[in-house]
């Protein structure tokens, strides 16, 4: 309450006097302007929360020094007094954008309670800018899939419990950007986030990275050292690729959770557990546990609340938005964008993308270094996936006991036929990836369909 700054635009000095002794005694941060000039003025000198504005002043209309006070400041909420609040002025102040009227004379205490409503109003306001907007937690997360926005949806309203949840999705879904967005969101945003790749830490020394290690535990434990768990007190610990943890880190892990603390390595006075346990992982823990590869109870126990983050292929959608995303990001300066031909998006909207998000993130920045400020056709992109794939059911189609020349030519057309269901029916780009010329090609087609 002590931050808020309010400007106080009154020209009867008694009333002006009082308000703003009544202000600063409610601890707002209380600037006094007699006339419209004296505002504006202040407006340019600092910014405020809100604005306690008067109708009549010596030298103005107070609803047109409000809507410049508004155009300069337009953050700041404003609330009317006026002597004599007509119909007309109502809606003309409301155009503005004044949140509320009080009509003098009136008691302080009503005042008061319409400003603390309208700074509610505005905290409120807030917190949908904080989680949407730009710099917001949920805003570097670009989506305008639904079923990506249920998920965001889930992921605001469990940020403010203390329960373990788990993301789940491919790899490059964003697991790791909507973990660091839930943290953020949460009541621990202020603590540490303390991110622990269980793929990358090699199994000898998983142990004593979590749980911390004492002096001479073992040969090699040269010195006492904190672990994640305790680096992680008071915020969040994100165990990211959980499904990597060995069966005795599984048991270990289960343990200190349930006793809600835990010893170094080599140690024996016990410290507390205290944080909020997210974790991720593209395995299949389901499966992982019925095989006896993951712990049925450790699953339990991270799993309160589980998001699945739908793959691209499944919100195509997202694609266009993503790769405007990755230009911007990408492009050294604005000059050097690069820019992308409707067919170009549409062939980016067919693609599998077994890779996800990364996968559309890394080829955006490799165009953006190769073709700098250049227009992108399908020739730059690279040879379609589909490349290197198995041929799978091919063979499948054609039978033992025809002459080697038939099955050949077998072989051929449904071999042509993938790679141009692979360039989405382009017959010079399938040419290309053939290794034959456009007329071999088309003369191909041609003998297929007589
Ligand atoms: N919706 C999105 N909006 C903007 N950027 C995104 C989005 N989803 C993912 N990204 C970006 O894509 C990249 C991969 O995302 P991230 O590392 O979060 O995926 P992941 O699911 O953790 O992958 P892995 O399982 O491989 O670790 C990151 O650079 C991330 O910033
Ligand atoms: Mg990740």
């Amino acid at each position: 309450m002590n931050a808020v700054k309010l400007l106080l635009v009154e020209d009867d000095p008694l009333l002006g006097e009082a308000l703003y002794e009544a202000l600063d005694r409610k601890g707002y941060r209380t600037r006094l302007a007699v006339c419209g000039a004296e505002a504006l003025s202040a407006c340019c000198d600092e910014s405020f929360d809100l604005v306690l504005q008067d109708v009549r002043l010596p030298d103005a209309d107070g609803l047109d020094v409000l809507a410049d006070i508004l155009a300069a400041q337009p953050r700041c909420h404003a609330l009317v007094m006026t002597g004599q609040a007509t119909v007309e002025m109502a809606v003309r102040a409301m155009k503005l954008g004044a949140f509320d009227f009080i009509t003098k004379p009136f008691p302080v205490d009503v005042l008061l309670m319409k400003l603390e409503r309208l700074l509610e109003f505005r905290s409120l306001e807030k917190k949908v800018a904080d989680l949407t907007g730009a710099g917001g937690a949920l805003g570097r997360i670009v989506t305008r899939a639904p079923a990506m926005q249920a998920v965001l949806d889930t992921l605001a309203v469990v940020a403010d419990s203390e329960a373990s949840v788990l993301l789940l999705g491919e790899s490059g879904t964003g697991k790791e950007l909507l973990g660091e967005a839930l943290h953020s969101l949460s009541p621990r945003s202020a603590g540490p986030l303390v991110r622990v790749n269980c793929a990358a830490i090699p199994e000898s020394l998983i142990e004593a990275e979590l749980f911390g290690v004492e002096r001479g535990a073992y040969t090699g434990a040269e010195r006492s050292r904190p672990g994640y768990l305790e680096f992680a007190h008071g915020g969040t610990l994100f165990l990211d690729e959980i499904g990597e943890l060995s069966q005795a880190v599984q048991a270990k892990l289960l343990r200190v959770l349930g006793e809600r603390s835990s010893t170094r390595v080599g140690g024996t006075s016990p410290y507390e557990l205290n944080f909020r346990l997210l974790c991720a992982t593209n395995r299949d823990l389901p499966a992982m546990i019925a095989a006896g590869e993951f712990r049925e109870d450790l699953y339990y126990r991270i799993n309160v609340i589980s998001l699945q983050i739908p793959p691209l292929r499944e919100r195509r959608e997202d694609i266009p938005l993503l790769a405007a995303h990755f230009i911007e990001r990408f492009s050294s300066d604005p000059g050097k964008k690069i820019r992308m031909t409707p067919e170009v998006l549409e062939r980016l909207m067919l693609l599998p993308w077994p890779g996800n998000v990364r996968e559309l993130s890394n080829l955006i920045e490799q165009l953006s270094l190769l073709y700098p400020g250049q227009q992108i056709h399908q020739r730059h992109l690279p040879p379609s996936p589909a490349n290197g794939q198995p041929l799978g059911t091919i063979f499948e189609k054609i039978t033992v006991g025809i002459p080697l020349k038939e099955a050949i030519t077998e072989f051929e057309r449904h071999y042509i036929d993938r790679v141009l269901s692979s360039t989405g029916g382009r017959k010079s780009r399938a040419a290309e990836i053939l290794g034959v010329s456009r007329k071999s090609l088309w003369e191909k087609l041609r003998e297929e369909s007589a």
